[in-house]
């Protein structure tokens, strides 16, 4: 609760509490002379008449002092339940209970309720008359049945602790949704569509409820299936790798890609993964589900579909992912560091590449890495972002034409950013099989890359920070590492 809130509470805590004990107080200065004044008035004409209406009052009387005492008490204890709950346990990671408060509510008041009630009542024996009056007993007991139903069953779960609230909970016949409150009547819970769902105790209490507590490692299990042409292992590593980059995916545990069936239509497969909040499963799932559809329209893994369809379609050629070997062609001509190639070359380096494609914010290229392959950004952008003292910060954005993976590619070292997509990205990969002819035949090239390698190089290195610095301290060394690696002579 806020400070001032609990302020605004104390203060009308502190005037309700005041002008309670200013008419306990002034009560007994009234109740004397209106009795004596009654007594008079009526006593004048019939005596029995001035005593009756003496007692009448002074029954009043008593009645006014319960209900000002139990008024006065039950504002205190509702403050100091405010004060203790809320700003003791405030702290603690779960709110405490409603049902808890409650509970130690009801037994402040009825004690207290015995006590104001004996103080005016000395005679009169209130345990007696609840314990001996059966029809009274009756009454309460069946006026009371489902309420003392939901509070036995909520002080039960509460001894039980099944669940608490943050949880999520799978109750059968009501639905699935993050506990929000557990009170002595029920308990709230917010479904996925943010509906509040209220469910009594009493019924709760003979459900089964699948509980995913908030502070555990909780798993789910997504499917998918790839035709029987496709290598399992392949699909494995593949579809492994996409799940553990997916944010809300633990890193505490690898996800499980595994075989579930072979199936009529292909093979069957499931992953079972980790979450940090389960309450965002549909949204991970989800996200698992998209990115395996981009896996696998890079790697050509396909779904599985139906074996038995007489209709067969044809794979329509003029697909948005499959670019005419032109369209390449086109777009390596026009990067500038290739403008030394002969068309011959340019043709050879199109006809090697590969066109990916990448999801919104996938990592093409992750930092540290070892990678034997350069991009060119065909379609999209892409963000060249370092990690410092944990801090992920953006390098540079580069747009089509542009490239990247050059360093890691050229000098065999691990690579050292990562690109991660903005959009949905094309790029295309050129690796080293089919580069290292054409830089043998190109020293001119050699050179120009080692230029930009070098200008990246100081872009990335901090001068205060010696462990980012490279075993590079000019061109000329960029360049005879290039020539080194690539065993290229000259
Ligand atoms: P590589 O080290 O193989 O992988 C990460 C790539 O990010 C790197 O190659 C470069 O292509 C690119 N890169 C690193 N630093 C910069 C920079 N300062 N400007 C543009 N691109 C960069």
């Amino acid at each position: 609760m806020k400070t001032s809130e609990l302020r605004n509470k104390f203060v009308f805590f502190i005037v309700f509490a005041g002008v309670v004990t200013l008419l306990l107080i002034l009560l007994p200065f009234v109740e004397v002379p209106i009795k004596d004044y009654l007594a008079d008035f009526f006593g004048s004409t019939d005596r029995r008449m001035g005593d009756t209406g003496a007692m009448l009052f002074d029954q009043i009387f008593r009645v006014l002092k319960i209900v000002l005492w139990m008024s006065l008490i039950v504002s205190i204890i509702r403050f100091i339940n405010q004060l203790v709950f809320s700003t003791a346990f405030s702290s603690n990671s779960y709110e405490i209970s409603s049902l808890l408060r409650n509970v130690f509510s009801i037994i402040l008041y009825i004690v207290s309720f015995f006590v104001v009630f004996n103080s005016q009542y000395p005679t009169v024996d209130l345990a007696a008359l609840f314990t001996t009056s059966t029809i009274l007993g009756v009454i309460i007991g069946l006026a009371l049945q489902d309420t003392l139903g939901n509070l036995f069953s909520g002080l039960a779960i509460q001894a039980d602790q099944p669940f608490q609230i943050g949880d999520v909970v799978k109750i059968p016949t009501k639905g699935e949704g993050v506990v929000e409150n557990i009170s002595w009547r029920g308990v709230t819970i917010r479904t996925f569509q943010n509906k509040l769902v209220v469910i009594s105790n009493s019924v709760l209490g003979k459900e089964s409820i699948e509980v995913a507590p908030r502070d555990n490692l909780n798993a789910r299990i997504v499917f998918f299936n790839t035709l029987y042409a496709n290598s399992p292992a392949k699909t494995i590593q593949i579809v492994r790798e996409v799940v553990r980059q997916i944010e809300n995916v633990s890193q505490k545990i690898r996800p499980l890609v595994r075989v579930r069936n072979l199936g009529d239509n292909g093979i069957d497969f499931e992953i079972k993964y980790w979450l940090d909040d389960y309450s965002k499963y549909n949204d991970t799932d989800a996200l698992i589900r998209q990115r395996i559809w981009y896996a696998f329209q890079r790697e050509q893994i396909e779904f599985a579909y139906p074996t038995r369809t007489l209709h067969i379609e044809t794979k329509p050629q003029d697909n948005v992912f499959i670019e005419t070997s032109n369209e390449i062609y086109e777009r390596l001509n026009n990067v500038p560091i290739f403008a030394p190639l002969s068309d011959e070359e340019t043709r050879k380096l199109a006809d090697a590449s590969h066109l990916r494609v990448f999801a919104p914010g996938e990592s093409i290229v992750r930092q540290g890495q070892k990678g034997d392959s350069m991009f060119v950004v065909h379609r999209g952008a892409v963000d060249v972002q370092i990690k410092e003292e944990g801090v992920t910060k953006t390098l540079r954005v580069l747009r089509e034409g542009d490239f990247f993976g050059e360093m890691g590619l050229l000098t065999g070292e691990p690579r050292t950013a990562t690109v991660m997509t903005e959009g949905e990205t094309e790029v295309l990969e050129i690796n080293i099989e089919c580069l290292k002819p054409i830089l043998e035949e190109n020293p001119e090239l050699v050179e120009s890359l080692s230029l930009i390698i070098e200008e990246r190089r100081l872009s990335l290195d901090k001068p205060e920070d010696k462990s980012m610095k490279t075993e590079f301290k000019d061109k000329a060394s960029v360049f005879n590492s290039i020539k080194r690696f690539f065993g290229l002579k000259g």
